[in-house]
């Protein structure tokens, strides 16, 4: 999910890591790592916590021989905490294999068992390091060969299951670099008489605009002076290389002109991050490592409260509707910086469930400081691993979203629901919840990807509606059961980047008093899916239409109805009801974006805010 870069040529390949890995600081990140190698087989590695800056200080310029060989990571921790031992490069134990990876291995439990059970020792708490040690044995294992690291390499990789990006230096071979893909992007850049391997082309557009992006399941040996490429399966593949067209700023962004944009797009990948290997579909069953050894704890949990901020928060109203509904277990939310200051009761068997996505949050934090005070039970449910909330807490979920640059907060919202869902089959198995039912969510869960790209592809139609309303005063945004809280999101949005004043309600709220709001000016934003409570919404829409107010629906595919009261409709596909927040969020991100753009704001950084706000 972060950064590589590697270099093979003839110029001293540290401070091409170096600058490398500074070029990739903008995804955001919590530690680094580097080793160079010489042809003597001299190892020069070094590791630090923070930022690249860190990692630099740490080096001592005499110490190392200037060798043209080398590989360098800048981590964001999935497995383990972020720390010195943690960051890459890992190693096998008698240092002969180096490896960086982006991504994770899902079965490397499994594999890391059994290396224990041949005698391994392992220094780290990653995933990763069941590479290095897997690509000891099988070089080991080998007769000597030209090929015989990049058969080694290549081995372990038919053995592991997940995402990856790799590079691999060795000291037996140290005239080139193994990189593989699979699912984690990866591309070699080709210069004169030296090569180069990153995750993401910022990190070398300043060397070379010629580069070769691998696909999935490929594995190349890059030298100084050329490269091959294979398959996983070992037929060999060749291409012409790709031009560079972007700068810098714009390859950053994959070519998006905001993060904001980049992580909307990201949305379909990041579901199937979440959900990866967490899924026991044929038992309807969700298999949740961070919380696996709670399972008994949680087996007794009578009532939940859920605290977050803002969009968490959100997110947490969502989670109470699938918990009650699918689980049976009493749930209710509070806003993280409410909590202290009400006196609140527990009773025996209580969770406090915390969601967050940077886990820094200080508002969160210190509910789960009250309610450890009080010998609650905590739960996280966090997507930056090793954060302060993922510590805090007794157990917990990661998200698995990647960092979120952004400070308007879209993919970890949608990794946040998905998580609930897989923690909604988790809880309601072992409960009341039937077998079909525990596969039903999880079959739909898995079309969640390609479903939301349907809702992706609409963003023109989306673009057209951001230019009627751009000027609008403010608007209301209503949705009701589990859209109700979508309508306080988009709400968010609306003030967060649009900076227009927006007003969220339950549907059914608004004729207790907003109503008098509404007139031929004031626009209305309706979260209306066809679901159990479509009559009701239908009702309210009903109401606005008949006092003239301009309504933007979005609907379920197929709707023409609707089209009678509302002015614009945007359409997603039809789901589970639970599932509707994840794809009716999406057009709201995309309008939203789009009308903070027409109205030329700093998307990625509105006025006033902080991604992590870590003060009371
Ligand atoms: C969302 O777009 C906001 N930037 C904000 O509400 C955010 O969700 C909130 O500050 C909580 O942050 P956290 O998830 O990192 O705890
Ligand atoms: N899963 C690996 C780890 O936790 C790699 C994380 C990354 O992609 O940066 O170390």
């Amino acid at each position: 999910m972060c950064g590589i870069v590697g270099y093979i040529g003839k110029r001293d390949a540290l401070p091409i890591l170096i600058n490398g890995l500074k070029r990739l600081e903008y995804r955001g990140y919590d530690s680094s790592g580097v080793v160079v190698l010489d042809e003597k087989t001299n190892v020069y590695v070094k590791r630090a916590v923070g930022k690249v800056a860190e990692l630099e200080k740490s080096i001592n310029g005499s110490d190392w021989l200037r060798p043209g060989l080398g590989i360098a990571h800048t981590r964001w921790a999935t497995h383990g905490e972020p720390s010195e031992r943690n960051a890459h490069p890992h190693a096998d134990t008698d240092n002969n294999f180096w490896v960086v990876h982006n991504g994770i291995i899902e079965n490397y439990k499994e594999l890391k068992d059994e290396l224990i059970s041949e005698g391994v020792d392992f220094r780290s708490d990653t995933d990763t390091e069941v590479l290095a040690h897997l690509i000891a044995k099988y070089y080991n294992g080998q007769p000597s060969s030209p090929g015989r690291f990049f058969d080694a390499v290549k081995k372990t990789l038919q053995r592991v299951r997940g995402t990856y990006g790799i590079a691999v230096v060795s000291k037996f071979e140290p005239d080139k670099i193994i990189a593989a893909r699979n699912s984690s992007p990866l591309l070699i850049g080709i210069g004169d008489g030296e090569h180069m391997v990153a995750s993401d082309a910022s990190a070398i557009i300043h060397l070379t605009k010629s580069v070769i992006y691998l696909d999935d399941h490929e594995i190349a040996e890059i030298r100084r002076d050329g490269f091959r490429i294979e398959t996983l399966d070992g037929n060999s593949t060749t291409r012409k290389p790709s031009l560079l067209e972007w700068d810098a700023a714009k390859i950053e962004k994959l070519g998006h002109d905001h993060f904001m944009h980049k992580e909307i797009f990201e949305i379909p990948e990041v579901i199937e991050n979440s959900i990866r290997g967490r899924l026991i579909l044929d038992e309807g069953r969700a298999k949740l490592g961070g919380i696996e050894d709670a399972k008994d704890t949680l087996r007794k949990i009578e009532r939940i409260i859920i605290a977050g901020c803002g969009t968490a928060n959100v997110a947490g109203r969502v989670t109470e509707y699938m918990l009650e509904e699918y689980a049976g277990i009493p749930t209710e939310v509070d806003a993280a910086s409410e909590f202290r200051y009400r006196k609140p009761v527990f009773t025996k068997n209580n969770l406090l469930l915390a969601i967050s996505q940077s886990g820094e949050t200080a508002d969160t934090l210190a509910a789960i400081k009250e309610a450890k005070e009080k010998g609650i039970s905590t739960m996280g449910i966090v997507n930056a691993v090793g954060s302060s909330i993922a510590r805090d807490t007794d157990f917990g979920i990661y998200n698995h979203a990647g960092p979120e640059i952004s400070v308007a907060s879209t993919k970890a919202f949608v990794s946040q629901l998905v998580v609930a869902a897989l923690f909604t089959i988790f809880m309601g198995r072992q409960r009341e919840m039937s077998l079909t039912m525990g596969k039903r969510i999880g079959e739909q869960l898995k079309e969640l990807p390609n479903l939301v790209k349907k809702v992706l592809a609409q963003e023109n139609i989306i673009i057209e509606i951001a230019k009627k309303y751009k000027d609008m005063p403010a608007i209301l945004t209503l949705g009701r059961k589990y859209n109700a809280p979508l309508a306080t999101e988009a709400a968010i949005k609306f003030r967060e980047i649009c900076y227009v004043p927006a007003i969220d309600l339950p549907a059914g709220e608004m004729k207790h008093g907003t109503i008098a709001l509404i007139d031929e000016k004031f626009p209305s934003l309706v979260i209306a899916p066809q679901d159990s409570v479509y009559e009701k919404i239908q009702s309210n829409i009903e109401q606005i239409s008949a006092r003239r107010g301009p309504i933007i629906a979005i609907t379920t595919e197929g709707n023409e109805e609707i089209k009678k009261f509302a002015q614009d409709v945007i359409y997603i596909p039809k789901t589970l009801e639970m599932l509707t927040p994840i794809l009716a969020v999406v057009p709201i991100y995309l309008l939203t974006y789009h009308i903070a753009r027409l109205k030329g704001h700093e998307i990625d950084k509105p006025r006033n805010l902080a991604k992590s706000v870590t003060v009371e």
